[in-house]
């Protein structure tokens, strides 16, 4: 594995042997273990765990199409609150991705709308394998007042989360580059302690950012077995 080197520029991103590394791992195995609609529901803890989040419909299970290469392994919806329960995957049983339901979606109704928060707080707050939150931001919306108050939580649990962009190649001429958008939501989010300073961008739609925030994912993985 390649170590941090003192003389790497922090901008030039993970190196072609890291890259080639979570290629792999992306493109082994990757099951669906468990979904749980309720706290007495979820698996038992084990492996690394990464969870993504954010609000309905900002591409959370596409994300996790894109990035394990299958086409339906989570699946996606033009219907947000689709994603009602918390769906764990093993990666090569070395890495669990965790699909969340999303939040701030009211017309589910109120009730729902709450017990998914509870659930997801629970989750959040008690896992102890959580290595990561990935907080997923629609590139063209920006931070809302939904991902404030999740921010804020993950903040005061200090729960570790990266924001990551999503749906970058639908910005328009006038929205600015994507870069130009994380580094605009990289401030806005700098201060807020477990968040991490880098801001991903991502498009499931086109594979922009995939083998990036795989070799994110990979390092965070248990490392291959030898041999
Ligand atoms: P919930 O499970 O309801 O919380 O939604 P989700 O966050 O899992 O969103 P999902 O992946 O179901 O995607 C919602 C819609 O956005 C679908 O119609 C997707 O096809 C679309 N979408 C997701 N990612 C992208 C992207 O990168 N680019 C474009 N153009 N559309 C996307
Ligand atoms: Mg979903």
């Amino acid at each position: 594995m390649a170590e941090a080197r003192p003389d790497k520029d922090p901008d030039a991103g993970p190196d072609a042997e890291a890259l080639d590394a979570a290629r792999r791992l992306f493109a082994g195995p990757c099951d669906f273990i468990a979904g749980a609609a309720k706290a007495d529901s979820l698996p038992p803890a084990g492996l690394p765990e990464v969870a993504l989040a954010g609000r309905s419909n900002v591409g959370k299970s596409s994300l996790l199409n894109a990035l394990t290469g299958r086409k339906a392994l989570a699946r996606t919806s033009q219907t947000p609150g689709r994603t009602q329960q918390i769906n764990f995957f093993d990666l090569g049983h070395r890495l669990v991705l965790v699909d969340l339901p999303g939040y701030g979606y009211a017309k589910a109704g109120r009730r729902a709308v709450r017990s998914w928060s509870r659930l997801i707080e629970l989750y959040l707050k008690g896992r102890q394998p959580l290595r990561r939150v990935l907080v997923l931001i629609d590139a063209r919306r920006g931070i809302g007042p939904h991902d404030k108050t999740a921010m804020d939580t993950l903040d005061e649990s200090a729960v570790s989360y990266q924001v990551v962009l999503t749906k970058t190649d639908k910005l328009g001429k006038d929205e600015g580059t994507a870069e130009e958008v994380a580094e605009r939501v990289a401030t806005e989010i700098r201060g807020r302690p477990a968040a991490h300073p880098e801001v991903l961008v991502t498009s499931s739609a086109t594979g922009t950012g995939i083998d990036n925030l795989r070799a994110t994912l990979a390092a965070l993985a248990l490392p291959a077995q030898l041999g």
